[in-house]
């Protein structure tokens, strides 16, 4: 199958009004191109099982090679790899369930709601369930504390989940129809954290309650992935899960979505799973071959490790154009802010959508502070087929004049506008291209996410892996809770 890859264009930032030419890119490249072979020594370093020295600890660079090692075991050993597993068990709580209720938070959550939202019907979970594939509907949980929204989740759960629903009057008995089901998938590489473990403890009773307390069937809806210890490791004994997934060693959450972390509830939504690591295979080959200049992580790289050097423009905002980026970019906000956000160090991610932010922070990224570097998030084709504005009787509204213009020139239109009041500002943007929005493209922009964000750390000479800093909250929480606090 002929690669489309996504496409870099820097175009927009290389100019010497912003210090920056060309010329400065390709003497940059010896350097950035020093940064991949750090980058490409850790992921053998960490295969090969190596000794760590201590400043590079922590070393979780298995995410770099995963998607080929899936691959390669999916090709040998089919429905019994890790990814034909996968599927599945996806396919068993697809047709189990109508609803699964995916439970966790950051690395462990983020990825799989970018995934629904970039590549499912965007009205996914209103839709009848034949019109989803018979897939379920996801909903989220365990990302938070808020008291309300697990009690609305209850309520709902509390009619879709009501034993004995379909049973006929006397008899009882779990219901039948997986309209009436649902399951959970609760994803915690350390089996620990408390927003996952405590929005785990609640549901578990209402689904046990929907299950008529039959625990072969509780089992079977409740399907773990973390750690190859822990609590939730535990837990998952305790039940009896039939399928419980590992977050791999050596792949940190915020790195996870290519392993079950995404790919689980990828499957469960029918998505093609195996393209996405495709995709993300692509990514590595391109990454590892290509020469500075036209490889798209060292270029994009390069561009914000240098416009923070020399122009301060330590604020990435990553702007997506079109609505369904938007949980992919604060994926990525995450990466970034908790990979290279240490010693006091760290651009700043803020992730917007376009056309839709243009009416909210436009103003500011026109006119405000010279902080910003702006990369546009681009889908070239629209999935669907292009909608027009079309002819009407009315036209108090004017747009007869635009009747033959479609939504995606009305998009292209703007971004291009956007792009050239910027340019008037001498405001920086760049561009990366993203052919068409599906599984395949979608692995090559996390995997080249990832890689960025870890060459970047090298160039830095900060860590990209670890968050110490995210301790902190959690001790001084436990303590409160506790009643060790002050
Ligand atoms: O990137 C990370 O490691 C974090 O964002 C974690 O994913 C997050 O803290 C959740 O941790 P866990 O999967 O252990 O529940």
């Amino acid at each position: 199958m002929p690669t489309t890859l996504i496409a870099y264009d820097p175009q927009g930032v290389c100019l010497p009004e912003h210090g920056l030419t060309p010329a400065d890119l390709a003497a940059f490249g010896p350097r950035i191109a020093e940064a991949r072979d750090e980058v490409l020594a850790d992921a053998r370093l960490w295969a090969a099982g190596g000794q760590v020295p201590a400043a590079r600890q922590p070393l979780d660079a298995g995410f770099t090679e995963l998607p080929e090692r899936l691959l390669t075991e999916y090709r040998e050993l089919g429905p019994n790899s890790e990814v034909g597993r996968i599927q599945a068990a996806a396919d068993r709580l697809a047709a189990a369930a109508d609803r699964l209720i995916l439970l966790g938070i950051g690395g462990s959550y983020m990825g799989a709601r970018a995934l629904q939202e970039a590549c499912c019907q965007p009205f996914h979970n209103e839709l009848p369930r034949d019109q989803r594939g018979g897939r379920p509907r996801i909903s989220y949980a365990g990302n938070n504390v808020d008291n309300d929204v697990i009690q609305g989740l209850l309520d709902l759960l509390g009619q879709q989940g009501r034993p004995g629903r379909e049973a006929p009057a006397g008899q009882g008995g779990p219901p039948t129809r997986p309209e009436d089901r649902f399951a959970l998938v609760v994803i915690s590489k350390s089996g620990g954290t408390l927003e996952t473990a405590a929005a785990f403890r609640l549901l578990l009773e209402p689904l046990r309650a929907s299950c008529d307390n039959e625990p072969g069937e509780l089992a079977r809806r409740i399907v773990p992935v973390t750690g190859k210890s822990g609590k939730l490791f535990d837990l998952a004994g305790a039940l009896g899960c039939p399928d419980v997934f590992q977050v791999p060693d050596g792949v940190g959450g915020r790195f996870s979505v290519l392993s079950a972390v995404g790919l689980l509830p990828a499957a469960v939504l029918g998505l093609d799973i195996v393209k996405l690591l495709q995709g993300a295979a692509a990514m590595n080959d391109h990454f590892r071959s290509a020469e500075p200049g036209a490889n798209c992580v060292l270029d994009y790289t390069s561009i914000c490790h240098l416009m923070e050097v020399r122009q301060g423009t330590d604020v990435r905002v990553l702007s997506t154009w079109g609505n369904r980026l938007e949980s992919v970019g604060l994926w990525y906000d995450q990466l970034l802010a908790e990979s290279l956000g240490k010693q006091e160090r760290g651009a700043l991610p803020l992730t917007v959508v376009n056309t839709r932010d243009l009416h909210s922070r436009g103003q500011q990224h026109q006119e405000g502070k010279r902080d910003k570097l702006i990369t546009n998030l681009i889908v070239d084709t629209p999935s669907r087929q292009p909608l027009a504005i079309g002819r009407s009787t009315l036209n108090q509204d004017g747009l007869n004049a635009l009747a033959a213009k479609t939504l995606p020139d009305i998009l292209e239109a703007a971004c291009r506008g956007t792009n050239q009041a910027y340019r008037d500002e001498n405001r920086p943007t760049t561009n990366i291209h993203l052919p068409a929005l599906n599984e395949h493209t979608l692995g090559q922009l996390f995997q080249m996410f990832m890689l960025a964000t870890v060459v970047e750390g090298r160039l830095l000479g900060i860590n990209p892996y670890g968050q110490p800093g995210v301790e902190a909250y959690k001790k001084n929480m436990n303590a409160i809770l506790r009643g060790e606090g002050t």
